[in-house]
């Protein structure tokens, strides 16, 4: 008989206007990394949360070695020892990473002693597993990595067995990515169980046992890893082949849209400059990267640009304009689109229906409102026809309140606002971060169509694969400084490695 650590039987779980789990059940292994694989709003998360006592299914039957369990509540969950690293952090942001890491398990027995054995024990986790962070650091002041190490840190510090990583290489660069597998598969040897959930193929296949594939919230079958090819994982969990691989003609560019002149950012953290010495160009009908190893400007470069933050000197102008003092406003509704880095700080306001978000920027213009009221019908036909054109899914359609949809709809229906505005650049950051292997070709080919049309793509990507198939032109930005400029077509991974890294820069570039 196998050993099964976690069972969960026949599991239903309803939301308003949707099943999210109809019926499904998993079996975790003891010792296993197990992957949840399925489209964005197939219910991997809802039934992760079932598991971690988020909810209560209607129907169904959780097992902990084969043993009948409750689990009510999170304090029950991590009573059986399951521990979970959510898709969205839920880290308190005033504490320091200690105090978030033994928050609701606090030694206060013994008061000061302990938290000195806290720190002790937290130290020799992160020594141990290679997990650094800074235990004093408050966590709005740390990258999503190291975020990310803390929650892994906080599962670790409480003993869980069973943990549960809910779409942790989203918001992590590739080499955070390799180190997070290394990770993974030392706690499985250690006989701890995972369930894992990623919409990157390749990390199934690299780290995976065995992989669960969901869709539409019902399950559709569970595979041994090594026995399997990524089409036949894709195919299982759309219902269709996906492409891999962008289609798209050359590129045809033409008048320049933007125009960046000498940008520099000054750093919120030291005295450098975070962005030095910006200057590239943009025209219609072409997708020019930024391609770079996170934390090299890229953010603070995207800021400047569209208004979320100072700029300190230098020049941008759009189609001709000079807009480098104007508003985020202003330049929004003169032809800037922004697909914002982070999505639920910048692209979203969580606690408004999906219809609201769609107008967000627009809901004073003549479509939507007259003399200063909102026109209800219209709102929700625009919501629709974006919804269907994008295939955002959620519960409710445009009156659900965004925040109960699905991280990867969330994604779709930013990107969908964005891209069917009124612009003539659209600026995408991550694009297609948490979006499942369908959703990213709909949304490259959707890129690809505006650029045919004549629009100017800036992208700003980590993700490789994407720098490399969707580009035209790719500019590396190292350390704040465009180092270089490699043509896709040409280049090979390795040269865009050495820019990226800061080993190999344009003696051109340098002025
Ligand atoms: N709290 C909630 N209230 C209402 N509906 C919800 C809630 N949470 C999830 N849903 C709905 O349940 C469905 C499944 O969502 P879930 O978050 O489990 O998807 P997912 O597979 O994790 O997708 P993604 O890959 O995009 O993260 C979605 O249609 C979502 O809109
Ligand atoms: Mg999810």
């Amino acid at each position: 008989m196998e050993d099964y650590v976690i069972e969960m039987l026949h599991i239903t779980k309803e939301f308003p206007g949707i099943i999210a789990n109809d019926d499904i059940t998993l079996q975790l292994k003891r010792g296993e990394i197990h992957a949840l694989l399925g489209e964005n709003g197939a219910g991997k998360s809802t039934l992760m949360s079932v598991l971690f006592g988020h909810y209560t299914p209607e129907k169904g039957v959780i097992k902990k070695d084969g043993k009948e369990v409750k689990i009510s509540n999170p304090n029950d969950a991590t009573a059986l020892g399951i521990g979970m690293v959510h898709q969205h952090f839920m880290l308190v942001d005033i504490f320091s990473v200690l105090d978030n890491i033994i928050l609701g398990s606090e030694p206060n027995k013994f008061g000061f002693l302990t938290k000195a054995a806290a720190r002790k024990k937290v130290l020799d986790l992160s020594n141990k597993y290679n997990l650094k962070v800074d235990p004093d650091a408050l966590i709005e002041d740390i990258t999503v990595g190291m975020q990310q190490r803390v929650e892994i840190l906080k599962m670790l510090y409480r003993e869980n067995e069973i943990l549960i990583f809910d779409e942790p290489t989203a918001v992590l660069t590739p080499q955070e990515i390799d180190e997070l597998m290394k990770i993974m598969k030392e706690l499985a040897a250690e006989g701890k169980s995972i369930l894992f959930i990623t919409h990157k193929l390749n990390e199934i296949m690299a780290v995976a046992d065995r992989c669960s594939i969901l869709r539409k919230g019902k399950y559709i079958g569970t595979v041994d890893v090594k026995n399997t090819t990524k089409e036949e994982l894709s195919s299982m969990m759309v219902g269709r082949n996906v492409k891999f691989a962008v289609d798209k003609a050359p590129a045809q560019p033409k008048e320049e849209i933007l125009k960046v002149e000498n940008v520099c950012v000054k750093s919120k953290l030291h005295n450098n400059d975070s962005v030095h010495n910006v200057s590239f160009n943009v025209r219609a009908g072409e997708i020019v990267c930024i391609a770079g190893i996170d934390g090299n400007g890229q953010t603070e470069f995207v800021g400047a640009l569209t208004g979320l933050d100072d700029i300190e000197s230098g020049k941008i102008s759009l189609c001709g304009e000079d807009i480098t003092k104007k508003s985020i406003r202003y330049k929004s509704t003169h032809g800037m689109s922004h697909i914002p880095e982070d999505r639920h700080k910048h692209g979203l306001v969580l606690d408004y229906t999906l219809e609201e978000n769609m107008i967000l920027q627009r809901y004073f213009e003549p479509q939507f409102s007259k003399n200063g009221i909102l026109k209800k019908g219209e709102m929700r036909k625009y919501s629709d026809k974006l919804a269907a054109a994008f295939d955002v899914r959620s519960g409710q359609g445009a009156t659900t309140i965004v925040r109960a949809m699905s991280g990867g709809n969330q994604q779709k229906a930013i990107a969908a606002r964005e891209m069917d505005r009124d612009h003539k650049l659209l600026i995408a950051v991550q694009p297609t971060r948490g979006l499942d292997v369908g959703a990213i070709e709909n949304i490259h080919e959707a890129i690809v169509k505006e650029r045919d049309a004549g629009n100017a793509i800036l992208l700003v990507s980590l993700e490789l694969d994407e720098v490399m198939n969707l580009s035209d032109r790719i500019l590396v930005m190292y350390e704040g400084e465009i180092v270089g400029e490699v043509d896709p077509k040409t280049t090979t991974l390795q040269e865009l490695g050495l820019y990226m890294s800061g080993a190999k820069r344009d003696t051109r570039k340098e002025a």
